[in-house]
């Protein structure tokens, strides 16, 4: 089935936030944020702001009935500062205005005095001054220390990488519009319903039931939206609470780039011990993980950096630390991956740091390494239907690894000022929320009196296409048209409760809860069909929109039995609910099962490098991939490709920059590089392997949002592999991004 937001996408009919039709006395909402990134606020003048006409009022701390807090994992985090300021851009105000354009006039009228402090944005220097946002955590297996002598070749290093923006296509907005009784619907471009209806209950002192958030889609979230969509919405409801009309607040591009955080940067130092026959015996990491101001998910994206830290690789020995550190920049946030790509670049640098002094290959040791069924992983879950040495042998007898090597140490010898590159890059990603509660999701089932079905579940679609599995899963459950399906926008009244939508797992679990809520009201339909033709409820089926009895067509249509059972008073409505078995996870020794399976597979990619601009070009990418029984190819493949460009993008171009004093440089889209059509690699080949597929995937397709992103990994060891053939004496500096410019600072580099 295409993707049913397809062509409304193409002819623009799509509807996001800002499309919404504005009801009469619409205000227009813009945010006021601190100048600096650390201080604590004097005085702040709204006077003058005040007195431009068209302005309605100034919302601050001192509007809030409830609670100023709007901390998801932990209270730190103030819906606007009170006395002080912690990050350049942190909300102190809300103008609301007749047109944006006043609020825009208005924003440069507000006066404020901030005695300015020091401000930190090194995680390192956090961490030293005891600046961390939670205690420390440690994952282990094995006896590291004991095992270091015992290895043949131990190396040390240090690895940094970057943040990263979402840049969704579609800004942080809400429309909130008051309803009667005092009750607020706000329409948000949210991952999580539910945490802009919790949040705005507590910040305006009302129960959740006064606040209805609804979502019809998102311009694309990426995680920028599962936590960080929150403040936004809040806000909107606020001012419709104070001042009794609908209020809509759509952020600019600038505002959202310097108000809302990103991926999290990590600097990290690993130790990595191999024997003589390329085992890797022991790795030892610490992350410093650059938070930002205040928590937000920085505990639970911290967790999975620890989950992921051995990436596809089976190790004894592990131990692996993770700081998270508070810095004065905007609090980071999820971002596909959410702390899972940043553990696996340590360990791939790792690799790629041993292969360096080596003198062998780096995907020698990588292949040597391939977890297997049956090994543990640090976190205590044992790695079951692992298939990664088949994906690898798939590679290999597709993509001819030995070959590729040849051609491009060939056409290295023969050029001097271009040069090529190579890379393997395996992933294993577990699917679940890593924190167990959050594995659950409901999904409610209205079959209309025509036949016709509406389907509303707790899951967001945001580009991943997710509603049009939703939809296949309902027409395929009841066997009839999928025109008769309507996916219902994801709405707080009809489904309450929800999990964001996110950790790839979103039509796992409400698909799952799709599936209950189904089989349920197939079990009423049928029931009405055996007793009309005085058979067993096993006798019958539905199939193809008519009513099969044992085997044999009858001449009910789908329409037919949904009309009798109605006039039968059978209730032909069900709220299915589904919570993932199985997992669990103790951290109080940090060991467990938190993941329902793991997805796997591999990358090769190749890069073309000019050695007199530093400049490169992605050749072609070529995965095999674990899809187990994928439901949808199309939407699939959409976002392998997809996934696989924003972690290039991540670890060749995209620049997250602040100055010293917190001050975001890349702040727009001229200095702030994104993959274009011209940066894609030229080729990208994926191929499924097709494996059972896990039962606990929604009808053993496995989730795929997040994994692919990590195969752009392997387009940073790909440039390096390059780098070093045109310049030998360069010593990998594990810094991503691989921009042109640290290229050419690499490829000069103590050149003889
Ligand atoms: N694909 C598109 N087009 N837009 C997005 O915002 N978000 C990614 C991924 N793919 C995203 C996307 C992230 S961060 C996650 S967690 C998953 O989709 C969420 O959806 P899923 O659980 O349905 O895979
Ligand atoms: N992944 C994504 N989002 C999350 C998670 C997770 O594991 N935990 C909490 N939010
Ligand atoms: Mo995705 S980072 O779990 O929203």
């Amino acid at each position: 089935m295409k993707n049913i937001d397809a062509k409304g996408h193409v002819t623009g009919r799509s509807v996001y936030v800002d499309d919404i039709p504005t009801l009469q006395g619409t205000v227009y909402g813009l945010p006021f944020g601190s100048p600096v990134a650390h201080g604590k606020i004097k005085e702040v003048d709204y006077s003058k702001a005040l007195n431009f006409p068209g302005v309605v009022k100034i919302l601050t701390y001192q509007d809030i009935k409830g609670e100023n807090q709007i901390g998801g994992i932990f209270p730190d985090e103030e819906l606007f500062a009170e006395k002080e300021v912690h990050f350049q851009g942190q909300p102190i105000a809300l103008i609301l205005a007749e047109s944006d354009h006043i609020a825009y006039q208005a924003r440069k009228l507000i006066e404020i005095e901030i005695e300015e402090q020091e401000p930190i944005v090194d995680p390192r220097i956090a961490q030293q001054k005891g600046q961390l946002i939670f205690p420390p955590r440690t994952f282990q297996l094995g006896k590291i220390d004991d095992v270091w002598q015992k290895c043949a070749h131990v190396f040390e290093g240090r690895a940094d990488s970057n943040g990263q923006e979402h840049l969704y296509i579609e800004t942080q907005g809400a429309y909130a519009i008051p309803l009667e009784n005092g009750n607020i619907k706000i329409s948000s471009s949210t991952q999580g319903p539910t945490a802009v209806q919790r949040t705005a209950a507590s910040v305006l002192g009302v129960g959740m039931h006064r606040i209805e958030v609804d979502v019809v889609r998102l311009g694309g979230g990426f995680g920028g939206k599962e936590d960080q969509a929150t403040p936004w919405g809040v806000m909107a409801a606020l001012g419709v609470q104070v001042i009794n009309r609908p209020v809509k607040l759509i952020l600019n591009r600038m505002d959202d780039m310097k108000m809302t955080g990103k991926r999290h940067p990590y600097s990290s130092d690993y130790k990595i011990g191999l024997s003589e026959d390329l085992k890797i015996l022991a790795y030892e990491a610490t992350f410093y993980q650059n938070a930002g101001a205040a928590a937000d998910l920085s505990p639970a994206v911290m967790e999975r950096t620890l989950f992921h830290a051995t990436n596809s690789y089976f190790v004894p020995n592990v131990k692996a630390t993770a700081y998270s550190c508070k810095t004065n920049l905007p609090p980071n946030t999820a971002f596909r991956g959410f702390g899972g790509p940043q553990g696996m670049y340590v360990m791939e640098s790792a690799i790629a740091h041993a292969a360096s002094e080596l003198n062998v290959p780096k995907h020698r040791i990588q292949k040597k390494n391939l977890l297997k069924d049956g090994d543990e992983f640090p976190y205590g879950q044992i790695a079951e239907d692992v298939g990664l040495h088949q994906i690898w042998s798939d590679v290999d007898s597709k993509f001819d690894i030995e070959q590729v090597h040849k051609r491009i140490e060939r056409f290295n010898d023969e050029h001097h000022d271009v040069k090529k590159g190579y890379s393997l890059q395996p992933v294993t990603f577990g699917i679940s929320f890593t924190k167990t509660p959050m594995n659950q999701a409901r999904a409610l089932v209205h079959i209309y009196s025509d036949g016709t079905v509406g389907v509303s579940t707790g899951a967001v679609e945001m580009g991943q296409g997710v509603n049009t599995k939703m939809l296949q899963i309902a027409a395929q459950m009841f066997s009839i048209d999928p025109a008769k399906v309507k996916l219902e926008s994801t709405n707080t009244t009809r489904v309450a409760n929800t999990s964001p939508s996110a950790a790839s797992a979103t039509s796992d679990l409400n698909g799952k809860a799709l599936q209950n809520a189904c089989k349920e009201l197939i079990k009423r339909l049928k029931r009405s069909a055996a007793q009309h033709f005085k058979v067993e409820l096993e006798d019958i089926a539905l199939k193809d929109g008519w009513v099969v009895r044992r085997g044999v067509a009858t001449t009910m249509t789908w329409e037919q039995l949904v009309d009798k059972a109605f006039l039968e008073r059978v209730c032909l409505t069900e709220n299915g609910h589904y919570a993932t078995p199985v997992i669990n996870f103790d951290k109080s020794i940090e060991k467990g099962h938190p993941f329902a399976y793991h997805v796997h597979g591999v990358a090769l990619t190749e890069v073309t490098v000019d050695c007199i601009r530093g400049s490169y070009e992605f050749d072609s990418v070529k995965i095999v991939h674990d899809f187990g029984q994928t439901m949808n190819p199309s939407v699939d493949y959409g976002q392998i490709e997809g996934g696989l460009v924003q972690g290039i993008g991540w670890m060749t171009m995209e620049e997250v920059s602040y100055d010293p004093d917190g001050r975001l440089a890349s702040n727009t889209l001229s200095t702030y590089k994104i993959p274009d059509i011209y940066s894609v690699p030229k080729e990208i080949i994926i191929e499924a392997m097709e494996t059972e597929g896990s039962e606990m995937a929604i009808l053993k397709s496995k989730a795929v949002g997040e994994p692919p992103l990590m195969y752009g990994l392997g387009a940073y060891f790909a440039i390096d592999y390059a780098v070093k053939a045109f310049n030998p004496n360069f010593n990998s500096t594990f810094d991503a991004p691989f921009t042109n410019e640290k290229v050419l600072m690499a490829l000069y580099s103590n050149k003889e």
